[in-house]
């Protein structure tokens, strides 16, 4: 079981999760970040203070974002596992449906 990052992150990247995460499991590509299914300890640290709320427990996903389950494991499908998002920094991609979404309003007020 992992944590997933979904649609609010993408194009506003707050970053307060990173802070949070014990084990430096989630990676920034170029529109969102992206928890490492395999390397998040599920320790729930991140969720409660993503601003926007982009942060869920698998099994609690809203279904309408049901695809960024997807989307967070398979980012890693060329990546693997690196052990640490901090010595990689960003990635200059995205998961191919976050790359296809319109600009996103980021306006938090
Ligand atoms: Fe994104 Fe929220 Fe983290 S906006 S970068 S999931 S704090
Ligand atoms: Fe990291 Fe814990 Fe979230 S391991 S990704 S802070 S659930």
């Amino acid at each position: 079981m992992t944590y997933v990052i979904a649609l609010p992150c993408v194009d506003l990247k707050d970053r307060a999760c990173i802070d949070e995460c014990p084990v430096d499991c989630i990676y920034e590509g170029e529109r969102s970040l992206y928890i490492h299914p395999d390397e998040c300890v599920d320790c729930g640290a991140c969720e409660p203070v993503c601003p926007v709320e982009a942060i869920y427990y698998e099994d609690d996903l809203p279904a309408e974002w049901s695809d960024y389950y997807r989307a967070n494991v398979d980012f890693f499908d060329e990546i693997g596992s690196p052990g640490g998002a901090a010595k990689v920094g960003a990635y200059s991609f995205d998961h191919p449906i976050i790359a296809a979404l319109p600009p996103q309003n980021t306006d938090l007020a």
